[in-house]
């Protein structure tokens, strides 16, 4: 589709692509406060799919929960809103992106009283996230990721990106593709956008909830691997752990099973290792909609 083409969904409109803009002067823009959500959409026979949007919904409710912050819309009207964009801009694989934001323009006032405004794009699958059908290589970041007592780390919100940012490019400088955050007990945190597994015989382990974003792709794999029989445990993991693990791998709505291929200086000989395979199976299986246990989370866009 030609960019001019393009069309965003701004405050209950349809409008061009290159229409959807804030001034530099507000809150969302001056102060990184914009909330968002992606979720991946699939095609399917009916209509395109969207994998568990429900809970990217009810997390974004929960961000602006969290933060204080006001939707203009009811659930059911951003519900709707998500299908006319993906229809708007005939979309069949690819990502919607939620954004609500405060457009407002605030020099001195921290705390805007308004509701926010939103947005919604539908972007195509050919969006740069560079080789994901390869075993990464991914280190332990310098920057630590933020402490629950310093932000609510449960709301996704644009400005706790700048430590994602921070972790990604320590990672790059040193020759690797994802940077591995600590929590500021040392405990194993999250990556930049994604959830962080080990396996260490035969047991599935990721962090708990409490100091990271509660990842919808995590939950999925948890999900799933408890449906499997795979045997999962959610608790804290010191660094030193993901040196010895079995298995190693990253999450989320782009690859919802990425292998880590090396880890710091260690090379994993196979990834994925089997229960990484299994897991990926079961998904790719899930998302062509071929798995009747998990039909419920592509919900029909139309
Ligand atoms: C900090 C962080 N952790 C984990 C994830 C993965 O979460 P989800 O699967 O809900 O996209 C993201 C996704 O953007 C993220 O920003």
């Amino acid at each position: 589709m030609m960019s001019e083409e393009r069309k965003v969904w701004f405050n209950g409109k349809l409008i061009p692509w290159e229409k959807a803009t804030v001034h530099i002067f507000s809150h969302a823009f001056s102060r990184g406060s914009a909330l968002f959500e992606v979720f991946a959409v699939f095609p399917s026979p009916a209509a395109p799919v969207a994998f568990r949007s429900d809970l990217h919904m009810q997390r974004l409710w929960n961000s602006a929960k969290f933060l204080g912050m006001e939707l203009a819309q009811t659930r059911e009207e951003l519900e709707k809103a998500v299908v006319k964009t993906v229809k708007a801009n005939r979309l069949n694989q690819g990502y919607v992106k939620i954004v609500a934001f405060w457009g407002i323009e605030s020099f001195a006032n921290l705390v805007p009283d308004v509701k926010l405004d939103m947005s919604i794009f539908a972007v195509p699958a050919t969006v740069d996230y560079g080789d994901v059908s390869k075993p990464i290589r991914a280190c332990f970041a310098k920057w630590r990721k933020i402490h629950p007592e310093s932000m609510p780390v449960e709301a996704k919100a644009a400005g706790y990106y700048i430590n994602a940012m921070l972790a990604r490019r320590d990672a790059y400088q040193r020759g690797f593709d994802q940077g591995i955050m600590l929590d500021t007990q040392g405990f194993v945190a999250e990556g930049s956008v994604e959830a962080v597994f080990m396996v260490k015989d035969g047991v599935l382990m990721t962090p708990p909830l409490g100091r990271i974003l509660p990842s919808v792709s995590r939950q999925s794999v948890l999900d799933v691997a408890r449906v499997i029989g795979i045997p999962v445990v959610e608790k804290a993991i010191k660094a030193e752990d993901l040196m010895t693990a079995d298995e190693l791998f990253t999450s989320c709505t782009v690859v919802r099973v990425l292998p880590i291929g090396q880890f710091e200086n260690r090379k994993l000989d196979k990834a994925p290792g089997p229960i990484s395979r299994q897991l990926i199976k079961v998904f790719d299986e899930i998302i062509g909609g071929r798995d009747e246990r998990f039909k419920q989370w592509l919900i029909p866009l139309r």
